[in-house]
């Protein structure tokens, strides 16, 4: 995990879900990194999506880090089963766990890179003690639980903060963290938000609701228009 590398990581929240194995692959032939899957409970966020079982569908169909975004409460029970689905990587929510320093052991037990995700509100400080056992810290820019969102501007300060945290942590223990932001990333925005300190890009309605004109499976254009962006 290079930390000058830059990922983006299409949500397939976005996807055409009647066709989503070939949503998964065209993405990816577009150019995508991660694929980042949202998983949502209609508790811990007011909507319902997908579970370890489409992960284990879409497995199959790419060989993609497949980027498990859990807003579900509680947490733990289900970790082991998207381990087993083939999940890379696998984020939750403070809120949505008693103990956050055993689940993020549970993660990693399981065999994947284990992260926290903070929502607008939630602060930074939770990751005081935990540095270690982190391999992705993700900074929600809207409030979890839909697609199509509007990105919230004081993620930008939020997420300078967090790159200062990983950079001295890095310094100090020669481990690189990953900084990822999810909501309401677009070509128009992503480069102040790398030059704020992320590195690793989710992007769902931006990818998904721009189809290539003469392919509509393809999303090359705007994933070479983001990486454009990513690179002047
Ligand atoms: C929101 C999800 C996001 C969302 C991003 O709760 O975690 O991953 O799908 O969608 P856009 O890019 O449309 O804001
Ligand atoms: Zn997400």
């Amino acid at each position: 995990m290079s930390s000058t590398k830059y990922l983006i990581a299409p949500s397939i929240l976005s996807a055409n879900f009647a066709k989503l194995g070939e949503e998964i692959s065209n993405v990816i032939a577009s150019g995508a990194d991660w694929i980042h899957f949202d998983v949502m409970d209609n508790h811990y966020v007011p909507n319902l999506t997908i579970g370890p079982l489409v992960c284990e569908a879409i497995r199959p169909i790419t060989k993609a880090v497949i980027d498990v975004h859990l807003m579900v409460k509680p947490v733990d029970r289900i970790i082991p089963d998207f381990a087993k689905a083939g999940a890379n990587v696998i984020t939750f929510h403070p809120e949505g766990s008693e103990h956050i320093d055993r689940t993020l052991g549970l993660i990693r037990e399981s065999g994947c890179k284990a992260g926290l995700v903070f929502n607008p509100a939630t602060p930074l400080d939770y990751l005081d003690y935990v540095m270690d056992k982190i391999d992705v810290i993700l900074l929600m820019s809207v409030n979890p639980g839909f697609g199509g969102q509007k990105f919230i501007p004081s993620t930008l300060v939020k997420l300078a903060a967090a790159r200062q945290r990983i950079n001295a942590y890095t310094a100090q223990s020669g481990r690189e963290i990953r900084l990822e932001v999810d909501g309401g990333v677009t070509v128009g925005n992503i480069a102040e938000i790398a030059n704020a300190g992320a590195d690793t890009f989710v992007a769902g309605s931006a990818v998904f609701g721009a189809a290539n004109e003469r392919d509509p499976h393809r999303y090359d254009a705007v994933i070479a228009q983001m990486r454009a962006a990513l690179g002047a």
